[in-house]
């Protein structure tokens, strides 16, 4: 059996829901199979998997190989090109190929395989920056953190283990971080974290996103993206449905807008705004509020104060339209409960189940009209909510 599953893993199927079905199969059975040796080698030793990565990126190792994933580089040619040690970069890539992160031939050449080149990507880059430095001091703060709270429910965004980690008092989206280069690293993520998952129009009536003649010419907002960021979701939207008449706008924190591409949101007819969403909602009776990402960083009552804005600026066929992960009651998957996890310690906020998103928005004075779910692998779902 052990041969059938190694012939397997050299020509896994392509088809996506296949693929998905076997990953989670072979993850069970690699966990039944798992002893308390296995256990502790997967447990205490995993701390390096980041740091290794990260050094993969500094080295400029990823690119090198992602440049021609045809090219099989020997240990010397590599240590060249990178300029780095050949006795380290032997043990470097010795540890990166055992995970997957490169691929090493039986002739002792490396070469990128679909892991290598993801990691080449900025998204992946910035992904692995913002983890190492922001996510994981975070992390190992919160048994300590938990412990000090008296194994209570986070509930402040300003009392949680990255205060702890990072000894500040501002919440993770106030804090400046004293390295430059870990801001745009976690925008540069946010906009490729999900590029690979299935989008929300995919999945959603957009015919009734419509403005008549009337509307368009009051120049009546049809898509406002609250915390949108630098605008990508807006610039999908126009690129994925041109047929949309009307104003697309991104709202996000002034230091956030401040950051736009203004060209490329010209280019696409978006606008953008400074606007903080603890603030009433400029932009009365917009057709739609979009809501990416944003509920999931905030304990309840924040969430209540953000959606309190939106619904006392709704008109009356005004919708809102929650873009986040739906999880079940019961039965969450490890990749939903690890997000849930990550939130809770760094912003004491929720990955949500199907009754929470109801009771969190029955206690802002809306209700959940319909829940499209698009993706299923991590439950990503458009909520539909409009006033109770
Ligand atoms: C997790 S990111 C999601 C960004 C975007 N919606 C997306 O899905 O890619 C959260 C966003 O909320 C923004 N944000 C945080 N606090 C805010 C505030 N008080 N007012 C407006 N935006 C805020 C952040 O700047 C950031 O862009």
């Amino acid at each position: 059996m052990a041969a059938q599953l190694r012939e397997l893993a050299q020509n896994p199927p392509q088809d996506a829901n296949e693929r998905r079905e076997l990953y989670e199969a072979a993850r069970l059975l690699h966990m039944s199979l798992e002893t308390p040796f296995d256990a502790m080698h997967r447990l205490f030793w995993s701390v390096y998997q980041l740091p290794m990565t990260q050094i993969g990126v500094d080295t400029g190792l990823f690119k090198t190989l992602a440049e021609d994933p045809n090219r099989h580089w020997t240990l010397t040619d590599l240590s060249v090109d990178l300029n780095v040690d050949t006795k380290l970069l032997y043990r470097i890539l010795r540890y990166l190929a055992s995970f997957g992160l490169v691929s090493e031939s039986a002739n002792g050449t490396y070469h990128a395989n679909s892991t290598t080149q993801w990691l080449s990507t900025p998204g992946a880059e910035g992904g692995t920056k913002h983890y190492l430095k922001t996510v994981s001091p975070a992390a190992h703060a919160f048994p300590e953190t938990l412990s000090q709270q008296g194994y209570r429910n986070p509930t402040s965004s300003t009392d949680t283990a990255f205060q702890k980690a990072h000894h500040t008092d501002v919440s993770a989206y106030s804090w400046t971080p004293p390295d430059p280069t870990v801001l745009p690293a976690f925008f540069e993520f946010m906009k490729s974290q999900r590029a690979s998952q299935r989008n929300w129009t995919e999945n959603f009536p957009v015919d009734t996103l419509t403005l008549s003649e009337k509307e368009i010419q009051d120049k009546r907002a049809l898509f406002v993206d609250v915390g949108g960021a630098t605008g990508h979701q807006c610039i999908s939207l126009r690129q994925r449905h041109p047929e949309l008449s009307g104003r697309l706008v991104v709202e996000d924190q002034e230091r956030v807008i401040a950051r736009a591409d203004e060209a490329e949101l010209n280019k696409h007819q978006v606008e953008s705004i400074a606007h903080d969403f603890f603030q009433p909602q400029p932009l009365k009776g917009a057709k739609a509020y979009y809501l990416r990402n944003i509920m999931h960083d905030w304990p309840d009552a924040k969430c209540v104060e953000i959606l309190r804005h939106l619904r006392d600026a709704m008109a009356p066929d005004s919708v809102i339209l929650i873009d986040e992960n739906v999880l079940p009651d019961v039965g969450a998957s490890w990749k939903q409960a690890q997000k849930d996890i990550q939130m809770m310690s760094v912003l004491a906020a929720v990955e949500r189940s199907v009754s929470e998103w109801h009771e969190l928005l029955g206690s802002a004075g809306l209700k959940v009209e319909k829940i499209h779910t698009y993706d299923d692998d991590i439950g990503d779902s458009i909520i539909e909510a409009i006033p109770a």
